[in-house]
């Protein structure tokens, strides 16, 4: 009874996974196989459909990725609504007696878009559009200064200041600038820096150079 039990066991785990194996191959009927490679064929050719339908939509989106790129970077170089840029900074270094020096005005007290380098003491325009400058020139007992607003290569304004006591001259002007033109100020004459008297109700005498952008062109 026991050995007959083990048998009846025997042949079910044996035989049973050796018949499910013969269904699955089913023999050589040819007509399965043929109605298989036809079901094969079919799937082969839906795929490639979606794969070259896939493909298109890649490079459609390739494209309009490359427009959105293109269209970015016109976007960088256009202000936005309130691009402000705004400087203002004051000579604080003596500088002695000069002859057609470039004057950098090194304490700088605002720097809005960080079109004023205290480094040159120039301010490069970073849009096209009119531009707002006033300069001032302060000169010690007995002495004179001259500056000219230089645009580029070119004097657009001049100050000049000379005077027995302690003096300030300055002058204000509105520029059409192109992206990367340059202002600065050219000095010649005594240049100082500044002269404080807490004395004589917090004065403060200094040369500086100031500006902002006004309007975009
Ligand atoms: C790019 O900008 C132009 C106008 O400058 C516009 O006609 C076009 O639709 C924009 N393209 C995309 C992809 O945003
Ligand atoms: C600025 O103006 C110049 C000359 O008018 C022009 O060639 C240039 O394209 C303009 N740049 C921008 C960013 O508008």
């Amino acid at each position: 009874m026991g050995c007959k039990m083990s048998w009846i066991i025997f042949q079910l785990v044996l035989c049973a996974p050796l018949s499910s194996f013969s269904l699955i191959i089913g023999g050589d009927d040819s007509d399965t196989v043929s109605s298989n490679i036809v079901y094969l064929h079919q799937l082969l050719s839906e795929e490639r459909i979606m794969r070259s339908s896939l493909e298109t939509k890649i490079q459609q989106m390739e494209q309009r990725i490359q427009k959105l790129e293109t269209n970015m970077s016109t976007m960088q170089k256009v202000p936005s609504r309130d691009p402000t840029v705004a400087f203002h900074a004051y000579l604080a270094k003596d500088g002695g007696a000069v002859q057609s020096a470039h004057v950098i005005f090194d304490t700088v007290l605002l720097n809005i878009g960080n079109a004023y380098s205290p480094l040159h003491g120039i301010f490069r325009a970073p849009y096209n559009g009119t531009y707002l400058f006033s300069v001032t020139a302060a000169t010690s007992p007995g002495h004179q200064l001259h500056f000219y607003l230089r645009k580029n290569d070119k004097t657009v304004e001049f100050v000049f200041a000379d005077s027995r006591d302690w003096d300030q001259a300055s002058k204000t002007t509105i520029l059409a600038l192109n992206v990367d033109d340059y202002v600065w100020v050219e000095a010649n004459g005594e240049l100082m820096g500044s002269w404080s008297d807490d004395s004589f109700g917090h004065i403060h005498i200094h040369s500086s150079f100031t500006g902002f952008f006004i309007k975009e062109m």
